[in-house]
């Protein structure tokens, strides 16, 4: 089974969704969850993991120069010898530190087109704007800000998405569905090629 570390900043519904596919969805037989990782020691989304039987793991980034956290991080996470560092709202841009031992397994997943809207806030972006419809993506992770190579993308209808609860609403049930098959098919693909 292909190992998954999960990295987390806040709420932990797109880990939560991710745990449950290795349990009973598309990852399960395929992946498991190794270590949820966070900067944020409160992090609600670790307490979530915890109460689900997770190892957890914590840093906390606040007040920390970018280079010397990524490399502590780094290094904790790679003691759980994860296949893919799974960023499922990691608020934070990776420096090389952090990318190389990764380097081409670490995914993210962004509410938006990463081509139109990069960094925070997708949502009230796309709210604020009036979009009829808008995209997740779920992309490869390099140095920039929602920069790496697109795997997937998935439309989100916003027609008659009138509060930013709905815009929100929508967009998750797309993110936590989509993020689990990206990971489903890369890992058969992988498989595939070593055979
Ligand atoms: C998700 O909407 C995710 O796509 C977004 O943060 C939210 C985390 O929710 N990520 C980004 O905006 C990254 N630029 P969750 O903690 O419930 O999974």
């Amino acid at each position: 089974k292909a190992r998954l570390a999960i990295l987390l900043s806040g709420r932990g519904s797109n880990m939560l969704s991710l745990v449950q596919a290795t349990q009973t969805g598309v990852l399960q037989g395929l992946a498991e969850v190794v270590v949820v990782f966070s900067n944020k020691p409160d992090a609600p989304g670790l307490e979530l993991a915890v109460a689900q039987g997770y190892p957890v793991a914590s840093l906390p980034s606040q007040g920390r120069k970018r280079e010397a956290f990524d490399a502590e991080a780094a290094e904790l996470l790679q003691q759980y010898h994860p296949d893919f560092v799974v960023l499922a709202g990691y608020m934070r841009i990776l420096s090389p530190a952090f990318i190389q031992p990764f380097a081409g397994r670490i995914l993210n997943i962004h509410p938006a087109d990463t081509h139109q809207h990069q960094g925070l806030h997708a949502y009230e972006w796309a709210f604020d704007n009036q979009l009829a419809e808008t995209k997740i993506t779920v992309h490869l992770v390099d140095e920039g800000l929602d920069t790496g190579p697109i795997l997937a993308q998935e439309t989100v209808d916003l027609r008659g998405a009138d509060t930013l609860a709905e815009v929100e609403r929508r967009g998750l049930a797309v993110e936590h569905h989509l993020y689990a098959q990206v990971l489903a098919d890369l890992i058969i693909n992988k498989q595939k090629r070593s055979c």
